[in-house]
């Protein structure tokens, strides 16, 4: 057992020694003032290596090829009828036909585009078009010819009217940082990306609420947050390259959800466009309005289906002084589930983020990312939690925390801990969650999935889907525990239908089971389409069909998306 004499280290700040957004900070604390002996120090040199990555997606991130799954993509044109098909890896039902409905982009179509947005926002160029048609895991491809950068709100709808008018098929793109190919053209949909639409609109201080443009990349809006005393309420891997269009579109989670709730209470207004290049102004600042059906909220994960997203108005907490980040390790899953139970009892309204990895995704991360290091001897631990506070009273936070960390070591649900003292530590605590995906992609081909399983059982399948695959696959588990959202991914060298149909529609049914969902987080995107019945009722499905109709009679937003491909297309 754990206690204060044992080799386990606990440090504990002594003041708070960052705010909220983890790339900027303040002083270390120079004096750490830990009850508890220190006698394994904290190596701080591989702490300021780490720092240095920070979490930002690596521009050579987007472009790499360490290995081809676009190899592996299928993509068969003239398949016997002469219709483009194109098979992807996300799903066993992955056949998707171009729709007949949508016309062939045309050289007036260009010149049209050209008049509206100028020439150099109508993009034609071959690296640019490869970047934009391919996800952010080169598992998705498209072939686009077009790429459209508006600059206002106008633009954008003079782009859909005529889109509209003329039957071509659209894609809203962000940060194409999304993970179910929902961002990239299935064939050659044009694509509108929101980057140029980047201006901070508004900030009002008092109430915290900010009016900004869709295409304010979400890593900026932080920073100009911190700058205010202000933070998003939204915080998440990606935060370098995707943006808030992108996050409200996505309805995206993240590691703060556990405190500040999902998008659907934070965002106060939008202002997007419909397919027939209406504008839809309900860019409220207000907390409460009742005034008749909230549209807002068709917006808000609806995957750039029923509209483009121009503008958005977002609650955001204010930037609280005392912020403390520990990594434990636990000896089972059992001991994660009921350290949860403890945090959310003995940390309350100080809890900020409650995030959890396996050893099989700690030695990912070890093994693939340059300068991690498990700052636990390796091997003796399952499972690690990651937990965050946030508080405004510096000595009670962390006498909450201390007696939470001491309470957990003598009731033994962590067998080991660590407790950030600067930023540089937590960052690299941090990197060590937050930077699972991109271990993944370094680590081959991934089958990804993103599920809302209740706590109790959540881990079941990750155990299941390891005695399922045997030595076929590496299966890792990690995800948002505190919001019972695992992230369970299967790591194999190239893509393969043997191994995906030992994958799928097994992972579906059993989540299906537990009356899960098969999208936490990430949305349906082209991954899912078909599979959404898994997780949501006919009668459902048939009211969202009714409503893609009316928002988009001509099904010229991002079709094959969202809804089964047989609606849709
Ligand atoms: P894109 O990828 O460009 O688009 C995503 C979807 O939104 C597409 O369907 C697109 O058509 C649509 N869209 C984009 N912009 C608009 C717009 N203005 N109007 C209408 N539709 C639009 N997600 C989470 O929920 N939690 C996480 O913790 C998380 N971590 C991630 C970590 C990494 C390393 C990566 C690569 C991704 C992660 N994601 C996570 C997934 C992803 O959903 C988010 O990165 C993000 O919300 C997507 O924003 P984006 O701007 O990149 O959108
Ligand atoms: C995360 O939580 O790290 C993201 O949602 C990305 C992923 O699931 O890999
Ligand atoms: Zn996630």
């Amino acid at each position: 057992m754990l206690n204060r004499n044992s080799r386990n280290i606990f440090r504990f700040l002594t003041r708070p020694f960052f705010h909220h957004q983890r790339n900027s900070f303040l002083l270390p604390s120079s004096t750490p003032s830990s009850q508890f002996t220190s006698v394994t120090g904290f190596d701080e040199k591989y702490c300021t290596q780490l720092h240095l990555q920070r979490n930002i997606i690596p521009t050579e991130l987007k472009v790499f090829s360490f290995f081809n799954p676009l190899r592996n993509f299928l993509k068969t044109r003239q398949l016997g009828v002469g219709i483009p098909h194109h098979k992807c890896y996300g799903s066993m039902g992955g056949v998707v036909q171009r729709s007949p409905r949508f016309s062939e982009l045309n050289d007036d179509d260009v010149k049209h585009f050209q008049e509206v947005l100028g020439e150099k926002n109508v993009i034609q160029d071959e690296d640019k078009l490869t970047a934009a048609n391919t996800d952010w895991m080169h598992k998705y491809k498209g072939s686009s010819r077009l790429i459209l950068q508006p600059c206002n709100t106008d633009q954008v709808s003079q782009i859909l009217k005529y889109c509209n008018s003329r039957g071509l098929a659209v894609v809203p793109q962000g940060g194409n940082t999304g993970l179910v190919g929902g961002s990239v053209p299935v064939f050659d949909e044009v694509i509108v990306n929101l980057s140029s639409m980047n201006n901070i609109i508004s900030f009002d201080k008092v109430s915290g609420i900010l009016v900004c443009e869709a295409g304010c990349i979400l890593e900026n809006i932080m920073s100009f947050l911190d700058n205010e005393g202000f933070i998003m309420p939204l915080d998440l891997g990606a935060k370098g390259s995707c943006q808030i269009g992108g996050n409200v579109s996505t309805n995206a989670g993240g590691l703060r959800l556990v405190r500040y709730g999902s998008l659907h209470g934070s965002v106060l207004g939008v202002e997007a466009v419909l397919a027939n290049g209406t504008v839809l102004d309900m860019l409220k600042t207000l907390r409460k309005d009742n005034t008749g059906y909230d549209l807002k909220h068709l917006f808000i994960g609806s995957e750039g289906s029923l509209g483009i997203v121009t503008k958005v108005s977002i609650l955001t907490p204010p930037k609280l002084a005392s912020v403390n980040v520990a990594l434990l390790a636990c000896k089972d899953y059992s001991c994660c589930q009921k350290l949860l139970q403890e945090a959310k009892r003995k940390l309350g309204e100080i809890l900020s983020a409650f995030e959890f990895l396996d050893s099989q995704s700690m030695d990912l991360v070890t093994k693939h990312l340059e300068g991690a290091r498990n700052p636990f001897p390796t091997s003796l631990h399952n499972f690690y939690v990651l937990i965050e506070t946030t508080g405004s009273d510096e000595s009670s936070d962390k006498q909450k925390l201390e007696a939470f960390l001491l309470g957990s070591m003598e009731n033994e649900l962590v067998s080991d801990g660590v407790l950030a003292q600067d930023i540089n530590q937590a960052t690299t605590f941090w990197r060590l969650r937050e930077g699972i995906p991109e271990a993944l992609i370094r680590a081959g081909a991934v089958y990804k999935y993103d599920l809302s399983i209740p706590v109790e059982n959540l881990y079941n399948l990750v155990e299941e889907m390891r005695s399922r695959l045997g030595d076929a696959a590496n299966v890792v588990g990690y995800g948002h525990l505190g919001d019972g959202n695992l992230h369970l991914n299967v790591s194999v060298p190239q893509y393969d239908d043997k191994i995906l149909s030992q994958i799928e529609p097994f992972v579906y049914e059993w989540t299906s089971k537990q009356r899960g969902s098969i999208s936490a987080e990430h949305g349906v995107g082209l991954m899912k389409a078909n599979e959404i019945f898994y997780s949501q009722s006919r009668e459902t499905v048939q009211l969202m069909t009714s409503i893609k109709n009316l928002m988009d009679p001509n099904h010229i937003l991002n079709p094959y998306k969202v809804l089964p491909h047989s609606i849709t297309s």
